[in-house]
């Protein structure tokens, strides 16, 4: 007979799983029904528009904000009702939020209250955590001596001291400049291997998510939008929303023809599938500007337009063009990213010929 005792025992236990969380403020609900299961050791970024409720989630998984309804469990058990000091987490906040008036050292010890270590001990463990920072030879400094960089890294040591089950992330690295940012982020994400512990990352960065995380959550007005890898909701978006907001993606409007095929106006596109829309249903056409081919492709290339270049502006690794094509009601993006193409001469009024390659295009519902 199966023994369904070391059966359970093996299954994966998420090392957390929320279950139809819902929280509101007065009248307005922040959060409607999240239902999540993170796994230990991955990183998991939310990511969505201001507002959208990623640091109430976050917040009702610290039990800083107590959801009204749902419960999480944390390695199996139900911390729904715990106070915050009951939990099992380090937390990092946008604003540094250090002790002014206590040195590094002090700080990052204030992570270790309630441990039981020794004086030495706690000496080698604070020495040890600003090591693993990067802040040997600052624990004397004062918070205001120190970079924002460096102060962020002091509070991710504090976050860091008690060895939590989960990390939880708000936005900490959007008060710093863009290059210590990026440096941090790498760090960051090397320090998480290296620990393997769970993490929470509140960002409304596309980047950062997409370069960071394991899976990304993306949130939309209280709910999940979607869940899934970077490469998923980058290249597979399941909703409009989450096509727009993750990179950037061209809208047309158009209607399902048939079994494989739009019209925009009098032109017909050919797609790689129109299901679930059947003929006659309104559809957003979707293509990344990235994606659009430019010049010079063969007779038998598909889903070609003749274009007018309206701008052009340079962005570094790349030309942003915007064309304007007769039969299409709103202008597209391009980018341009060949050497050679690139250093054609394109100004305003310059004609083009474009092609929208079957299998770079998706539909969406109209509006959605
Ligand atoms: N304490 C509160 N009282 C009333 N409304 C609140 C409170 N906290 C959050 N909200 C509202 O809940 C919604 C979600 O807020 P939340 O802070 O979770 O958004 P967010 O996704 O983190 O946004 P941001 O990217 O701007 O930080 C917002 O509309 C906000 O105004
Ligand atoms: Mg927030």
């Amino acid at each position: 007979m199966q023994d369904l005792s070391d059966t359970a025992q093996t299954a994966p236990m998420p090392a957390l799983q929320i279950s139809g969380l819902s929280k509101s403020f007065g009248t307005f609900t922040a959060l409607k029904g999240i239902d999540l299961a993170i796994e230990k050791g991955e990183f998991v970024c939310f990511l969505g528009p201001s507002g959208c409720g990623k640091t109430t989630l976050l917040r009702a998984i610290a039990g800083l904000d107590v959801q009204d309804y749902g419960t999480i469990l944390q390695n199996g058990r139900d911390i729904s009702g715990l106070p915050v000091h009951g939990r099992d987490f380090g937390i990092v906040f946008q604003s540094y939020a250090l002790f002014p008036n206590l040195s590094v050292a002090r700080n990052v010890g204030f992570g270790l209250r309630g441990s039981d270590l020794g004086r030495q001990q706690r000496k080698a463990r604070v020495a040890e955590l600003l090591s693993m920072v990067g802040l040997d030879g600052q624990a004397e400094k004062y918070p205001a001596q120190l970079s924002g960089g460096q102060q962020q890294r002091v509070a991710l040591a504090r976050a860091l001291a008690p060895s939590p089950g989960l990390l939880l992330l708000d936005e900490p690295l959007s008060a710093l400049d863009a290059q210590v940012r990026l440096h941090l982020r790498d760090q960051l994400r090397q320090l998480q291997r290296e620990l393997g512990v769970t993490t929470i990352m509140v960002t409304h960065d596309q980047d950062e998510a997409l370069s960071i995380a394991d899976r990304i959550v993306v949130m939309r007005q209280g709910q999940i939008e979607q869940i899934g890898t970077p490469e998923e909701v980058f290249r597979h978006p399941a909703t409009a929303f989450v096509a727009g907001f993750l990179g950037d993606m061209n809208f047309i409007p158009a209607r399902v023809q048939s079994a494989g095929t739009v019209a925009v106006g009098d032109t017909v596109f050919e797609v790689p599938d129109t299901a679930p829309h059947a003929p006659g249903d309104a559809v957003s056409l979707c293509i990344r500007p990235a994606d659009i081919m430019v010049g010079d492709f063969g007779d038998d290339t598909p889903n070609r337009l003749g274009a007018t270049v309206r701008t052009v502006s340079f962005r570094g690794n790349f030309h942003q063009l915007s064309v304007r094509c007769p039969d299409l009601a709103e202008p597209l993006d391009i980018e341009l990213r060949h050497q050679g193409e690139a250093r054609r001469r394109m100004t305003e009024g310059t004609a083009l010929d474009i092609a929208l390659p079957p299998r770079k295009l998706v539909l969406f519902p109209a509006g959605g």
